[in-house]
């Protein structure tokens, strides 16, 4: 049995951010609620300029810096509702997009986040509709019902959902990504491979989920070193953005140990989500390898090894994707991230305490198991 919800439309191609009127027009006659992660980037001015000239009334706000937290999702979903918004334009990585996801479902079920994310309020109004424009490759956000908020009470970073908090529609215009800093587009990058590799090896994968993460493992093997190496290359980009967009898609098989830790870690140490991605991604790949050994050799395969399945070739993917981040020149410890005071099991407890996620992996992640990969990774 599966349950897939899945955007209305997406639309793909350079130059697609100026279809944004005439959707956004088809959406609502209101106010737009327009969270973005500046104002003063081109496509975010294009964005707001084609608005005006369409005639289209909207409100603009660009002071989210990083992750959003609970207050951050209350403070803009009062702006909305007060201007009497229609819709939510998100444009920007997946804080942006996660923000606008959780305004768009404040806004008609009202409250406060924080009684939806710890205490589990039903969300039982459809959220206002959300187009979202993602301008990084990697976390998937613009694909998934998910939207994860940092708790300043208690440190925690989590997330909640909703079928009706799935943008309705999705822009990927690759030429928003043109030019994004190495460190960003390495980070981003892995964090879709995560999804695509911990997807597909999840207890939950379906055929329809290892669809969308076999070819979002391609793309990325394709197309993620050739946007480091030219930031401006196009098409490159646009393999890495619609990587990014099927590893959201993949996101409903749910992901696995890598996420299990950097979700609330990034919440607790402040470290980027697609850099703690790339540190734990090889151990929660060393974690599940001997129990889903065939998997693994598809994965291998993509990453161009070839011999019969078995553990030799499972193994050899893992090896693999440690070269490919070695190439990459991915991070690989979480040490610079650490405060004094950090004390490693009681930074376990509150990984299991976050994730909704411990039942994916093949191999079960227990508290020792959380404990040892973040002792190796220190
Ligand atoms: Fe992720």
């Amino acid at each position: 049995m599966f349950d897939v919800i899945q955007n209305r439309r997406v639309v793909y191609g350079p130059g697609t951010i100026r279809e944004l009127p005439g959707i956004l027009r088809e959406l609502t006659g209101n106010t737009v609620m327009v969270i973005a992660y500046s104002d003063k980037a081109d496509c975010v001015r294009l964005a707001v300029h084609a608005l005006e000239q369409e005639g289209l009334t909207y409100v603009l706000d660009a002071s989210l810096r990083g992750e959003p937290s609970t207050d951050d999702i209350d403070r803009l979903a009062d702006i909305a509702v007060r201007n009497n918004c229609g819709a939510v334009l998100a444009i920007g990585g997946g804080s942006v997009m996660d923000a606008g996801k959780a305004v768009a479902m404040l806004c008609t079920n009202g409250g406060n986040v924080e009684q939806y994310q710890m205490e589990g309020k039903p969300i039982s109004v459809p959220a206002l509709p959300v187009v979202a424009v993602p301008t990084t490759s990697g976390t998937g956000s613009e694909a998934t019902k998910v939207s994860v908020v940092y708790n300043p009470a208690n440190k925690l970073k989590k997330s909640f959902y909703s079928p009706s908090m799935i943008a309705g529609t999705v822009i990927l215009d690759p030429e928003l990504t043109v030019g994004l800093p190495k460190d960003i587009t390495v980070s981003t990058g892995i964090d879709a491979l995560s999804h695509a590799i911990e997807s597909y090896v999840s207890l939950k994968a379906t055929p329809y989920t290892e669809m969308f993460s076999l070819q979002a493992m391609k793309l990325i093997v394709e197309n993620l070193e050739k946007c480091v190496r030219d930031p401006n290359d196009v098409e490159a980009r646009g393999g890495m953005l619609l990587a990014s967009y099927l590893g959201g898609c993949a996101l409903n098989a749910g992901i696995g140990l890598a996420h299990i830790l950097a979700q609330p870690l990034g919440g607790l140490i402040k470290i980027p989500h697609g850099v703690a991605c790339a540190i734990f991604l090889p151990y929660a790949m060393e974690h599940n390898v001997g129990y889903c050994t065939k998997k693994y050799c598809d994965i291998a395969r993509i990453f161009d090894a070839c011999g019969e399945d078995g553990s030799i070739l499972a193994q050899e993917g893992i090896a693999r994707v440690k070269a490919f981040l070695k190439r990459l020149n991915a991070p690989d410890s979480i040490r610079q991230y650490l405060p004094e005071d950090f004390n490693v099991e009681k930074a376990a407890d509150i990984v299991l305490g976050a994730t909704g996620h411990i039942k994916n992996d093949a191999n079960p992640v227990t508290r020792n198991v959380i404990i040892n990969v973040i002792r190796r990774t220190v």
